[in-house]
């Protein structure tokens, strides 16, 4: 099934490195990033599980929580744990999903048969308090991501959900950001930013991060 921005996150429940996981009820009212790895034992999944771990203030500071897949069961989760521990100097502090059965990899169409029959590629989604999609990454297996990327994205989403606000392109925590076109009213724009904005153009509009 081809998920779309917008779409509901698929629910389900599959076994995890900490026990049965019912994903809607898991997230409750936060955010969250559920994200896909080939397989277990593999360097580039290690590393990325070892920068989610060190991450985690930062998701939780941003009312994130994170969940990983892979096609493995979760005896073989619970090895790779140590090793991940061990090599990334960290404890591993969010579930794995075990997707042994492909159950969530299917739902989420995470084995893209072009590139492997038997491996999931390196997706990953964001997904509001709604459990709506709002952002999907696709990397081959072979790249690893920038946590500082979903990081940054994620304060994006939450600038727009809250304050009414875009981020220009290259756009970096403490900039200015852009007021979303479809804001037009003189008092809501002077109670919103009460620091002011700088027209540019009349769709090219200036403010200073709103909580910042
Ligand atoms: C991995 O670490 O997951 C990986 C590395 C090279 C090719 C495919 C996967």
């Amino acid at each position: 099934m081809s998920l779309h921005l917008g779409d509901t996150a698929p629910d389900f429940t599959q076994d995890s490195s900490e026990g049965p996981i019912h994903f809607h009820q898991w997230l409750g009212d936060s955010w969250g990033v559920l994200f896909s790895h080939p397989a277990d034992f593999t360097p580039v999944c290690t590393t990325e599980l070892g920068l989610t771990a060190k991450n985690r203030e930062k998701f939780a500071a941003r009312n994130v929580k994170v969940i990983a897949l892979s096609v493995d069961p979760v005896e073989s989760h619970t090895r790779w744990i140590k090793d991940i521990n061990e090599t990334q100097g960290v404890t591993v502090n969010f579930p794995i999903l075990a997707d042994a059965d492909r159950k969530v990899s299917g739902l989420y169409d995470l084995i893209h048969p072009n590139a492997s029959t038997t491996a999931t590629v390196r997706s990953l989604f964001v997904i509001d308090p709604a459990k709506k999609i709002r952002l999907t990454i696709t990397y081959p297996a072979s790249t690893g991501r920038n946590f500082d990327e979903i990081l940054r994205v994620i304060d994006s989403l939450q600038l727009t959900e809250y304050h009414s606000v875009a981020t220009p392109g290259n756009w970096k925590d403490g900039e200015d950001v852009v007021i979303v076109p479809s804001l037009q009213d003189p008092e809501i724009l002077a109670k919103k930013f009460p620091r002011g904005f700088r027209v540019v153009k009349p769709y090219l509009r200036y403010t200073p991060q709103p909580n910042r």
